[in-house]
């Protein structure tokens, strides 16, 4: 028997799972006055989250002509709200990358999934002149939901899956005719304690059913829309096999015409593999 809604929910809301550097990250970008020395001398104290973001720094995906060597040039160079973002995001993708069991879910092939959404949010957001880095956070843990609802009831979610192969239905409609609910409410709900800035729990909670009267639209639909172009793309698997059409208003807001699209597909493959190999240790 899945576990009620509400159990499910309430047992999230007082799971404290936030990285500690994470956490410390957060309250980074609620104190305005702190500085990008608050935030290097954060992101030094963790090994692996510094080499991640040094790597990051240096791959082409940022295009810098000079060499990175230290944290304390990464947040000069790379701007320390950037490496804010950047960092909670590695220490959040680090915690869960392996979170389920192996046969409910593949992990990977869903973090490369959220990596590839993150990067189309990323470049739609340049261009909307929204925060680019904030979009790409946003799309990372959009489908958090998803890493929870596994791990904690790996047999059922696995249903949910085949359910979504042998009907042809996306994953959050079998996730509903399984659970009662499904990984929007339940991303929403594991981030309601972790303090992120709002517009993250909002993305994660309405990006398979945005509307511009909600709040925080604009990353709601960079979401959204990432979603799509990264399912497009065939970039990792969000679960099923599906590609879903980009609603109207968003398309209309983002410009995101089909031959725009199809353009979108190629870059997105190619930074999110980029992305993925400075994030993500071999092994
Ligand atoms: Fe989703
Ligand atoms: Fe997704």
């Amino acid at each position: 028997m899945p576990v009620e809604r509400e159990d499910l929910i309430g047992e999230l809301r007082d799971a404290p799972t936030l990285p500690f550097i994470a956490a410390k990250l957060v309250n980074t970008i609620e104190n305005p006055a702190s500085t990008a020395l608050d935030v290097a001398r954060i992101v030094m104290s963790d090994q692996a989250t510094s080499s991640s973001i040094l790597r990051l720094a240096n791959s082409a995906h940022f295009g810098l002509t000079r060499r990175v060597g230290t944290i304390k040039e990464a947040v000069v160079i790379v701007g320390f709200r950037n490496v804010q973002h950047i960092a909670i995001g590695i220490s959040v993708l680090r915690e869960y990358l392996e979170a389920t069991d192996a046969d409910a879910f593949d992990c990977r092939r869903l973090w490369l999934h959220t990596i590839a959404v993150g990067c189309a949010a990323k470049i739609l957001a340049r261009e909307v002149g929204a925060h680019e880095e904030e979009a790409f956070l946003c799309g990372l843990l959009h489908d958090l939901g998803k890493v929870f609802l596994a791990s904690r009831q790996p047999e059922e979610y696995g249903r949910a899956v085949g359910l979504s192969h042998e009907e042809d239905i996306t994953i959050w409609d079998a996730e509903q005719r399984t659970f009662g609910y499904n990984h929007a409410e339940v991303g929403e709900a594991a981030m309601a304690a972790w303090n992120l800035p709002d517009h993250v729990p909002a993305a994660a909670r309405w990006h398979h059913d945005p509307r511009p009267e909600r709040s925080h639209s604009e990353f709601i639909a960079l979401i959204h829309a990432g979603d799509c172009v990264a399912r497009r793309a065939h970039v990792g698997s969000p679960g099923d096999d599906l590609t879903v059409p980009v609603e109207p208003w968003v398309a209309e807001m983002l410009n995101l015409s089909e031959d725009r699209i199809e353009a979108l597909r190629w870059e997105v493959s190619e930074a999110a593999r980029d992305r993925w190999r400075a994030l993500v240790p071999r092994g």
